[in-house]
């Protein structure tokens, strides 16, 4: 693709300015975006005080905001700000549609205009429906989930109707059917929560779908909540069945309303078509089936009694549309490729015989004779089995998802079946992009970002296809700036943050996998505070508040971060005296320590190396909570945790190094760790990095660092007078690298450096992992965040990129970078080119910002809003 503009003058996504062109001339101030609780529409809330916020437009330079209006039931609020304004005016009421009314005007009088609408959900109005369930169905068989529940309400309306919606939740995952038409396009409704505090309910409009007489339908599988799930698949961890809460709010255009809500009047049955449902097994689907059986519901009491709240992350949604690229037959399988490893569902046109059997497969990876390899998903069936009726039909799962790039199709001719498939995962939308002069590392953004939706499926998961799909915090921890740059992470995250806020123990330890679900934290460490992982309390907000601005998520999260940050040192001190109080020195088998590390090969070998990494998690997560603390001017709290982080990083370095820079027993993160969070005194800091290159270099430039270095070895070596080295270890695709995966064709980012030899074998045998390898795991692309920040060179030096930098790292022999980043106050995005011993940038700062350049020559300028264009001599 060429060098430029590709980026930086895309339309705005936002609503057209209804001003745009009064009086016949063009005016220069526009709405981007107008949000409310980081929704552009759709927004159906029951916060007491939702959050504004809005981006601006002009092609004025220099422009900037003086102030913006903003008017809400009444409610009238003049502000400079653009982010998270929260409502102040009277209370809101239950089950109303709203307007917001915004006018902004800027430094020069121009003025801008726009509207939103948002709604109010339930608020704390008590739901009349009851929960309801089928009390004569039981299971006790472990491991497997429930027989999919359909329950079924039949009723008739008394006039015309102006306005009908369906608010609904269960325990377990459900789809409606109002008289046969799928309600909403959304999978695993009501999404995947901490449930014994958080529960989400959906709102559907069906104002469009009623009539006389009508025919209501809900099926539920087990899904999470009763369902079987973790490795050691865990069942009933919620609910020991199925359960369902609806109400149709009906409102006739007489003005009277009605309520049909789930009762014992409602009807069930656990006898139809769709015989199984397991997030990890799949689907076994009877076409040929009558749903039969039919009872009374009987009204549930739950085990649980969490907050039920309008749904506040976004839904999953079916996005990307595959065809597959080839299909070959393998004995009697057909086995497609979809030329990319997603996660997601297949789609099945099949003209069929009643009662043909047609089973489909999943996997990552082919065997050497091009058939499935399925070894690597442990217990996981990824198994679908459907039986036909006579003619066309269609099917496609909708309680299970599955990650694979390849299917095989068993019981039908290849011309008697199109195959395709649709990347499931929650609705996060692009933040950012980065692409430049190598294409290997184009694909390793693309890995990148393919690697993050696969797991953005309603929680943070670590993989998409073994028996896992967990909420791993310490996966999301080093993730997070690399999710925040390339997607809109504000919904996505404060949900997932709300659950480990409820999950957080009374000691202050953070479960390794969050929501719980059946695992938290293995048999060791029931109630340790563990580093890196637990680290996610901390890092995750700041993530989204760099990268949003958004004040409220610190103050919300900031007891959190306290208590955890408490329990680390108190679990780092345990036992130890002096300055080795700061050393972290319990067991290693308590931790994670540097993960997957690829330069020892066994898991004990990664733990081993806890002492270290623990170490340098307790320096950096103090650091952070005091700067959080310092901006809510909690001044006693932030000196408290600054002198800690100094405290830990003083004994680190007397402790694990010669004083000199060069540490005892040395392996690349532990050398990283240090050099990133500012841990070395100044004066060795420099002999410091040269050591670390000295070991990349004697390491043929290949990675040696688990998931605690990984994020930063090469800011480490860039910002440290290595960045030749950064360059040599990015572009190296000598195995372990981040290339050498794309060099064999990956599409996404491994779990494991050497997932597979060059013959696209996996090399692995048993080392103490239970074939731990999977080929979608985020972790190890958190190199994107150096990708944004000193390839392309754009970083936020306030929070929300209200003030930014650019500068960018030139080398590796890339001729040009380029990147733009939706922010808070609009379109952020930078252009390099180096060119005859010329480099030529653009940088575009949105209104509301200011852009800090710096060019290699060291020449420094400040620019406000607008397009601009510079060059040096390199
Ligand atoms: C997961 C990881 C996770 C790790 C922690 C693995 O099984 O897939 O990504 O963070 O366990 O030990």
């Amino acid at each position: 693709m060429p060098w430029a503009q590709q980026f930086l003058f895309p339309p705005a996504p936002g609503k057209k300015n209804e001003c745009q062109h009064e009086k016949g001339r063009l005016h220069m101030l526009t709405i981007r975006t107008f949000t409310c609780e980081n929704q552009r529409k759709h927004c159906v809330t029951d916060t007491a005080a939702p959050r504004f916020g809005f981006s601006l437009d002009s092609d004025r330079a220099g422009a900037a905001l003086a102030k913006a209006v903003l008017t809400v039931n009444g409610w009238t609020v003049e502000t400079d700000r653009q982010v998270a304004i929260p409502y102040g005016g009277p209370a809101l009421k239950p089950f109303t549609r709203y307007r917001a009314e915004l006018t902004a005007v800027d430094d020069a009088g121009e003025t801008a205009q726009t509207s939103l609408e948002f709604e109010t959900g339930r608020l704390d109005t008590p739901w009349s429906a009851q929960w309801i369930s089928d009390g004569a169905y039981s299971f006790k068989e472990k491991k497997v989930s429930p027989v999919p529940m359909t329950f079924r309400k039949t009723f008739s309306l008394r006039g015309k109707v102006k306005e009908a919606k369906i608010r609904s939740t269960a325990m377990g995952i459900y789809q409606l059917t109002l008289n046969g038409a799928p309600v909403g396009d959304d999978y695993f409704a009501p999404g995947f929560t901490s449930y014994k505090t958080n529960l989400q309910y959906q709102t559907y409009d069906v104002t469009g779908c009623l009539q006389a007489d009508n025919t209501l339908t809900a099926v539920v599988a087990g899904g999470w909540a009763v369902g079987s799930f973790v490795f050691t698949r865990k069942n009933r961890v919620t609910a020991d069945r199925q359960a369902l809460l609806l109400e149709l709010r009906v409102t006739y255009e007489d003005g009277s309303e009605e309520i049909v809500g789930t009762d014992t009047s409602w009807q069930v049955t656990e006898e139809g078509p769709l015989k199984e449902a397991d997030l990890y097994d799949g689907e076994v689907y009877d076409a040929t089936a009558e749903t039969t059986g039919w009872r009374n519901a009987t009204v549930e009491n739950l085990r649980v009694s969490p907050a039920i709240r309008a749904a506040y992350g976004p839904a999953v949604t079916a996005h990307e549309e595959f065809s597959p690229i080839t299909c070959t037959k393998v004995d009697n399988c057909l086995v497609y490729d979809f030329g990319q490893n997603f996660a997601g569902v297949v789609r099945l046109d099949i003209r069929g015989k009643k009662g043909q059997k047609i089973v489909v497969r999943h996997a990552e990876i082919l065997n050497p004779d091009g058939s499935l390899n399925t070894a690597f998903l442990r217990t996981a069936k990824a198994r679908i089995e459907y039986t036909c009726t006579d003619g066309e039909q269609t099917y496609s799962p909708r309680f299970t998802y599955m990650g694979f790039r390849y299917v095989g199709v068993e019981g039908i001719d290849v011309e008697d079946i199109h195959v395709t498939a649709a990347a499931l995962y929650s609705d996060v939308h692009d933040n950012g992009g980065f692409s430049c002069s190598n294409d290997m590392l184009n694909q390793l953004q693309s890995n990148i970002r393919w690697g993050a939706k696969s797991n953005f499926v309603d929680i943070p998961t670590d993989c998409p296809q073994r028996d896992e799909r967990m909420g791993w915090t310490g996966d999301i921890a080093v993730f997070s700036p690399t999710a925040c740059y390339n997607f809109d992470m504000s919904r996505f995250l404060e949900k997932w943050m709300l659950d480990v806020q409820a999950e957080q123990l009374p000691g202050g330890g953070i479960p390794n996998t969050v929501p719980v679900q059946g695992y938290g934290f293995p048999a060791t460490m029931p109630a340790m505070a563990v580093d890196w992982w637990g680290d996610a309390c901390v890092l995750v907000p700041w993530a989204e508040y760099m990268a949003r601005g958004d004040l409220s998520i610190l103050k919300k999260f900031y007891p959190v971060m306290k208590k955890y940050v408490k329990a680390c040192k108190f679990w780092a001190g345990l036992l130890s005296f002096g300055k080795k109080k700061y050393i972290w020195s319990t067991p290693s088998v308590l931790h994670f320590g540097d993960w997957v590390a690829p330069d020892v090969p066994k898991m004990q070998q990664w733990q081993a190396r806890s002492k270290w990494t623990a170490t340098a998690s307790l320096c950096n997560t103090s650091a952070v909570t005091a700067r959080v603390a310092q901006l809510l001017g909690k001044t006693e709290d932030a000196a408290y945790y600054k002198d800690l982080s100094a405290k830990v990083a003083d004994a680190y370095c007397s402790v694990f190094t010669d004083g000199h820079g060069k540490l005892l027993n040395e392996f690349q993160t532990a050398y990283v760790l240090p050099l990133q969070f500012g841990m070395f005194p100044p004066e060795t800091r420099t002999k410091a990095a040269d050591n670390l290159a000295r070991l990349v270099e004697k390491n043929d430039f290949c990675i040696g660092t688990g998931f605690p270095g990984t994020p930063y070895i090469l800011f480490a070596l860039a910002d440290n007078g290595h960045a030749d080295t950064a360059y040599k270890m990015l572009l190296n695709t000598k195995c372990p690298s981040w290339l050498y995966e794309v060099k064999v064709g990956a599409t996404t980012i491994w779990e494991r450096w050497d997932g597979l030899d060059e013959n696209g074998q996996c090399p692995i045998g048993d080392d103490g992992t239970d074939k731990m390898i999977s080929y979608n795991h985020y972790a190890s692309g958190a190199v994107g965040d150096f990708l944004y920040r000193r390839v392309a060179g754009i970083e936020p030096l306030e929070a929300g990129y209200k003030r930014f930098a650019v500068k960018p790292l030139v080398g590796g022999g890339l001729t040009w970078a380029s990147a733009w980043v939706e922010t808070p106050y609009g379109r952020a995005a930078v252009d390099w080119k180096a060119e005859n011993g010329t480099l030529t940038m653009t940088v575009a700062v949105p209104v509301g910002a200011s852009c800090e350049l710096t060019l290699p020559d060291g020449s420094h300028t400040i620019y406000g809003s607008g397009t601009h264009t510079c060059s040096c001599k390199l």
